[in-house]
């Protein structure tokens, strides 16, 4: 009865009110309130960034410090003033949104604000928007806050320039100096591509965080595999994110004529790429390790013309895996496949290591918090790694750190066939809120 009572408009009734009513235990989680996410506003803010940089695949083009990535990230800002939360972009790009008090070490959230090209609507996005809903959700329930609540919209996670750049940047996990010269592969400059978005590469040092001014991070994001929908599960709790190991190999043999070259006489570069290719798919299945991965997804060929057996031949192998050791195993693996395939064609190659991002392993406590939001909310979980890179994993070498995941459907990601219902992302919205409240809420 006294809870029915409680429950009257404008009292925030929490778990623990029902709890002590029937006499059950009591939890941290148990005496904070049980917020719930705005469904509505959630589903106008995400489907109104989703429209930025839309294509008619149905795919996004928002690549970091394109305009359409400009414009994503002017939205987002705008929805931080508006709920009133202190918005600023540091010198790599990245966007935050704080509470305004109190000081302090802040609990962050979010995730990045970029895409893969032709990618799919929710990667990334999906934990920025949840962020910004769940810090409006907790500011307007006038939660009493122990600690600073901020979300962020990282740039550069998908590997413009690196991948996972702009939460490497903000950890000091980068050496910034070997970044100005960094090139896309349409050749523009890492530092050409600030200047386009007004920051100035000489100064991205500015955006460093140093210890301490960050207590913890969550970041919520679709699963982008299939784990949980096969389960039937809403919420995954992740234990170890997989650390992305890239081989920028060039293969370069000699351009000649198809019909004139005898098979024998030839110095085919894109033979040897295809090798490798094989090989190392073949390497990451041999390894017997289910969290090993190596793609070759692209390749740039030379001259590129049915009728000329090919000269040079540029691809990256991406190699991943959970564990640092077993990677660098798989890695020269794959490189001694490249040099056994060169060595056959009589080609000379070179292999270069642009990006090489360490295993995350989430923090226990950060995970303890997320499992009791499940059961606060009761909504029933999983733990399961990520194959897919976050900047968790960056935030994770520095600050006690946790991913909540939510299903995607048939488990597709980068691709426009990316999905995951709002009632999903809704309900992961709860979990980061009630998560958020046990790292932040002031104790009581
Ligand atoms: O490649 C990844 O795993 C991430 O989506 N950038
Ligand atoms: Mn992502
Ligand atoms: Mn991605």
């Amino acid at each position: 009865m006294a809870a029915r009572k409680q429950a009257r408009k404008g009292t925030v009734l929490t778990r623990a009110d029902i709890l002590a009513a029937v006499g059950r235990s009591v939890s941290r989680a148990d005496s904070l309130p049980v917020l719930r996410a705005d469904r509505a506003r959630l589903r106008a803010d995400f489907d109104a960034l989703a429209a930025i940089g839309s294509q008619p695949s149905g795919g996004l083009m928002r690549e970091a410090y394109s305009p359409a990535f400009l414009e994503a990230r002017a939205f987002v800002r705008r929805r931080l003033d508006r709920a009133g939360l202190i918005a600023r972009v540091d010198a790599v790009g990245n966007l935050f949104g704080r509470t305004s008090a109190p000081d302090g070490a802040v609990v962050l959230t979010g995730s990045h604000l970029d895409a893969v090209p032709n990618g799919g609507k929710f990667d990334g996005a999906a934990g920025v928007i949840a962020g910004l809903e769940a810090l409006r959700t907790i500011v307007e329930a006038g939660v009493p806050l122990g600690k600073p609540l901020e979300v962020v919209g990282f740039v550069e996670e998908e590997g413009r320039f690196s991948g996972l750049l702009g939460s490497a940047v903000m950890t000091g996990r980068t050496a910034i100096d070997g970044l100005a010269g960094l090139r896309d592969q349409d050749g523009v400059s890492f530092a050409e591509a600030l200047a386009g978005a007004g920051l100035d590469v000489s100064r991205i040092e500015d955006a460093v965080r140093g210890a301490g001014e960050i207590a913890a991070f969550v970041e919520l994001h679709v699963e982008q595999g299939a784990v949980l929908e096969q389960a039937g599960i809403p919420i995954g709790v992740v234990t170890a994110i997989a650390g992305t190991h890239r081989l920028a190999v060039e293969i370069v043999g000699r351009a000649d004529h198809a019909g004139a070259t005898p098979m024998e006489a030839r110095k085919d570069a894109l033979l040897a790429a295809a090798e490798v290719v094989l090989a190392a798919r073949k390497i990451a299945v041999e390894s017997a390790r289910p969290t090993a991965r190596a793609t070759v997804g692209q390749l740039f060929v030379e001259p590129n013309v049915t009728s000329a057996v090919a000269e040079r031949v540029r691809f990256v192998v991406d190699v991943r895996d959970v564990d640092a050791a077993e990677r660098a195993r798989i890695a020269e693996r794959v490189e001694q496949a490249i040099a056994v395939a060169c060595q056959r064609e009589r080609l000379s190659y070179r292999i270069a290591n642009p990006m090489s991002a360490t295993p995350g392993h989430t923090d226990p406590a950060v995970r303890a918090a997320i499992e009791e939001a499940c059961r606060v909310i009761g909504v029933p979980f999983m733990r399961l790694m990520s194959g897919a890179s976050h900047d968790a994993q960056n935030l994770a070498q520095v600050v006690p750190t946790g991913m909540i995941f939510v299903p995607s459907r048939d488990g597709r990601s980068h691709s426009p066939a990316e999905f995951t219902s709002l009632d999903q992302l809704a309900l992961g919205t709860d979990v980061l809120i009630a998560t958020l409240l046990q790292l932040g809420a002031a104790a009581r």
